[in-house]
């Protein structure tokens, strides 16, 4: 799945998805290689939340509670030779499937959320994502970026 930056990305996907699935921490969707094991792409998606800084009112009519619940995307990754070929955003639209139609409806959840990592940050603003729009946020190295599932256009 490309180079050394997503060795994590890799790791995880061979050495904790199963164990993580097993243990109800984690759920992971792969895409797979047709009459293959092959896996081409994943996505994991858990329970999380977002923090939510007040403006300097101390006060945000838009979000005035300090944090949201929220589903995480933990991990995404498609193979290097696949990329450009459509595989993340399909993995991203089944995420945010999945937390709008099976969670939303009967579990509070306001947002979907990502640390997105850097190269990827552009990918997702595609998808409508917006990043927390703080200076420590914004110079992190997986800045968080989110959708307000409740103010989506359906
Ligand atoms: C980021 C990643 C998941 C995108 O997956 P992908 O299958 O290559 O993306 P898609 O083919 O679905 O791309 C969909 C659109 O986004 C665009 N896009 C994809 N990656 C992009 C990027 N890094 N920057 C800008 N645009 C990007 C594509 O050009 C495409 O545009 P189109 O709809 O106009 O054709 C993939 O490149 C990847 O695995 N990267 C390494 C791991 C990573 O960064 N994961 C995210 C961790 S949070």
């Amino acid at each position: 799945m490309g180079d050394a930056a997503f060795t994590p990305l890799k790791t995880f996907l061979r050495k904790d998805a199963k164990s993580h699935q097993a243990a109800s921490l984690a759920r992971t969707y792969v895409a797979v290689e047709d009459g293959t094991e092959r896996v081409s792409a994943y996505i994991t998606v858990i329970c999380g939340e977002i923090e939510v800084q007040a403006n300097h009112d101390g006060e945000d009519l838009q979000y005035p509670y300090p944090r949201y619940p929220a589903v995480k995307i933990a991990r995404l990754a498609v193979d290097r030779r696949l990329k450009g070929g459509g595989l993340g955003r399909q993995l991203v639209d089944l995420a945010l499937g999945v937390t709008k139609e099976l969670i939303c409806p009967n579990v509070g959840c306001r947002f979907l959320v990502v640390d997105a990592k850097q190269p990827s940050i552009k990918f997702y603003e595609r998808y409508g994502f917006t990043m927390i729009d703080t200076p420590d946020n914004k110079a992190s190295e997986s800045p968080v970026m989110f959708i307000d599932l409740h103010r989506m256009a359906v």
